[in-house]
């Protein structure tokens, strides 16, 4: 029972997504929270306050005019006593108003009047998302200090495939937990690249590694548990990325860099992604056909190094930037010699000599680099690795 007694304030927008918030409500009563819902005019349309009733086992509020709630709890009561107010799903309209202040109806009102920590779930067509105004609208909402899990990729109801979707409710419900646990990095925002990335050849080829995303996604997994809100960028991985955490797919390194640029402020950047060194210069945008008359000629062309690229001086710099470096022989001098030339403060380094076993296995062995010196740490699992990281990212922040 990971939130027994916990309070939580949730608000039902209007958007195809309401029907998953269902599962939401059964989910964080499972964990012993109990669900007060609010569900506005909007999400009325997609489920009934009947059926929202049932599930969260309490009054549903509607209506911001309703004179026997004010009677019995004003609106300003309601908000204040939760622990926290989650919105989902945050319609683009609803976080238009919360980012305007807007006072227009129950939700708005209360989401203006309260003083208790704010987490949105946003879900809308991928053009909504992207437009300028939305992107606006998020970037002040995060400037006020709100939690935002999500959008994710993937094809929408609205048969169109982009970010847009709703994290699924397991995924809210894990980062509800992180945001309730009081854990040591709560209220800390930190930046995880994870996984490969793909860079395209022509159409259907691409340059890739053998990158599992196993270590990223299991050091995500580790700082959600300690309450930090993570922002997970991750190229195509093999190991499903992590819940609860605000989840971005991206195939190239140009495309890592931007989502990683998009994330800025971040308290702490991780970069355990297995970047590719190169792509083609010039991908072809048919598929490449065999010719009698010889082999295709690839000309290669650097990608951007985006450890090296947060870790610029700054006022947008993390305060923590941590590198991995993966070797193969004289790995301390290696590393540190990388921290130098990447200009991070911290590198987890590790041998993936064939006979360690560690590359594509469960295990790993690190030394972690920091400017006190080479610490190295007994081979264990990578979730203990992530573990102790993530201790380690805690005390030195606080
Ligand atoms: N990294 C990055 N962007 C790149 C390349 C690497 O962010 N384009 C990050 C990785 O996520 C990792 C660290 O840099 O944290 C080490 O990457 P590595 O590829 O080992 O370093 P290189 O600069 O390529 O050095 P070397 O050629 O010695 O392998």
């Amino acid at each position: 029972m990971t939130l027994a007694n916990k309070r939580i304030l949730l608000i039902i927008g209007g958007g195809i997504a309401a029907f998953k918030t269902l599962d939401l409500i059964r989910r964080l009563r499972e964990r012993g929270a109990s669900v007060t819902p609010v569900l506005t005019r909007a999400g009325a349309e997609f489920v009934t306050p009947l059926s929202v009733a049932a599930l969260a086992g309490s009054k549903v509020y509607t209506d911001l005019f309703d004179l026997t709630d004010e009677a019995e709890m004003g609106h300003i009561q309601l908000s204040r006593s939760a622990d926290l107010i989650v919105v989902a799903p945050a319609t683009a309209d609803l976080m238009a108003k919360m980012a305007q202040g807007h006072a227009s109806d129950l939700a708005t009102t209360l989401l203006l009047a309260t003083d208790t920590p704010v987490m949105i779930v946003p879900a809308m067509n991928v053009r909504m998302w992207d437009h300028a105004a939305t992107q606006r609208n998020l970037a002040t909402l995060r400037g006020d200090g709100i939690a935002v899990i999500g959008p994710e990729s993937g094809d929408m109801a609205c048969g169109e495939h982009g970010p847009g979707r709703m994290s699924e409710p397991l995924q809210i419900a894990a980062a509800i937990e992180g945001a309730l646990s009081g854990g040591p990095l709560k209220g800390r925002r930190i930046l995880v690249t994870s996984g490969p990335t793909h860079e395209p050849i022509d159409p259907v080829r691409y340059i890739a590694n053998r990158s599992s995303g196993a270590q990223g996604a299991a050091i995500a997994r580790a700082l959600t548990a300690l309450g930090a809100e993570v922002v997970f960028v991750t190229g195509p991985a093999d190991t499903p990325p992590p819940g609860g955490v605000d989840l971005h797919r991206v195939e190239t390194a140009d495309q890592m860099l931007d989502a990683c640029r998009a994330a800025l402020p971040v308290d702490v950047a991780i970069c355990a992604a297995a970047v590719a060194d190169w792509r083609v210069a010039s991908a072809s945008s048919c598929k490449m056909k065999k010719t009698k008359g010889g082999l295709p000629q690839l000309e290669l062309t650097e990608n951007p190094d985006i450890l090296a690229t947060l870790s610029q001086p700054g006022p947008q710099r993390p305060a923590l930037v941590v590198g991995f470096a993966a070797e193969t022989d004289d790995v301390i001098e290696n590393a540190t010699a990388k921290r130098q030339r990447k200009g991070c403060d911290w590198i987890v380094a590790n041998d993936v000599s064939p006979q360690t076993g560690i590359m594509g296995g469960s295990d790993n062995e690190v030394t972690l680099i920091t400017d006190a010196g080479a610490e190295g740490w007994p081979r264990m699992s990578k979730d203990e690795v992530a573990a102790r990281l993530a201790v380690r990212i805690a005390a030195d922040l606080n």
